[in-house]
């Protein structure tokens, strides 16, 4: 399932950063209207919600593994939307499927095993179908991570920290092709964009989004002080050095 918890209402909240993100990969996407498509890894919704939109005749699925975030996108889209919680990794719609599409967006990095990832999602795919996604990818948050790093090895985060290490996976677009590949995609273009972005609450943002997995580490009382200090290492204007890895695949 995921490897740290989501609070979706919070997310539904800050994440229009994301969502700026994610309908760039959504315009990716060619659509007749009528197809059945995934969005891997929905959250809260908010593009979903534009990918239902061009589907008038169509069917999405949104799935996610956090039930907190399925419960903010079914506040979001309403309780006739077909949102379900499931591990990408045994991905299972064959009760709609094999689909023609799915998208992903910000949600790859979170899992480890992008092998059993691609098999899992590809053996969904009709033959033909398209996945079109985007993650964080190599060089992804370098700046913010040394930060909360250099923070997390101070008193008195050090002890909650120490050994542990921040479970991301930014990988880079010629082994991400090879891995789409071997797991039985016929053709597979990657490739990395830059894209900064100056979050609006940095706190918020911080705390929900990108350092979660730090904090659920450690007690409640130390999560803020946390996230200031790593703030205050970034410097001004906040700036959040995201690298996206852009995946097209067929199968
Ligand atoms: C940053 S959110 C992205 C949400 C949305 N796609 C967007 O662009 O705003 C990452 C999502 O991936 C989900 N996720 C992480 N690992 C997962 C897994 N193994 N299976 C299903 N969902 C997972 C999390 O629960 C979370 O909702």
């Amino acid at each position: 399932m995921t490897n740290r918890a989501w609070d979706g209402t919070s997310y539904d909240r800050i994440s229009a950063p994301m969502e700026v993100m994610g309908l760039k990969v959504l315009e990716r996407l060619e659509l007749r209207g009528d197809e059945t498509v995934v969005d891997a890894g929905c959250g809260s919704g908010r593009v979903t919600q534009a990918l239902i939109a061009q589907l008038p005749d169509g069917h999405v699925v949104g799935v996610d593994g956090s039930a907190d975030m399925i419960e903010a996108a079914r506040t979001r889209l309403g309780p006739q939307s077909d949102l379900r919680v499931q591990d990408l990794l045994q991905l299972d719609v064959a009760d709609v499927g094999p689909v023609d599409a799915i998208l992903s967006t910000a949600t790859f990095h979170w899992i480890s095993d992008h092998d059993a990832l691609f098999r899992a999602l590809r053996a969904q795919l009709k033959p033909g179908g398209v996945l079109v996604a985007q993650c964080g990818g190599a060089g992804n948050m370098s700046h913010v991570h040394a930060a909360a790093h250099a923070v997390g090895e101070m008193p008195p985060f050090a002890q909650y920290l120490d050994g542990w290490d921040d479970p991301t996976n930014f990988y880079g677009p010629e082994e991400t092709e090879e891995r789409l590949l071997a797991a039985g995609f016929s053709d597979a273009r990657c490739w990395l964009v830059p894209q900064p972005v100056r979050p609006p609450d940095p706190v918020e943002y911080l705390s929900t989004i990108v350092l979660g997995a730090f904090l659920q580490r450690m007690p409640q009382e130390l999560r803020r002080p946390f996230v200031e200090s790593t703030i205050a290492g970034l410097g001004e204007p906040v700036t959040l050095d995201y690298v996206r890895l852009n995946i097209d695949a067929t199968a």
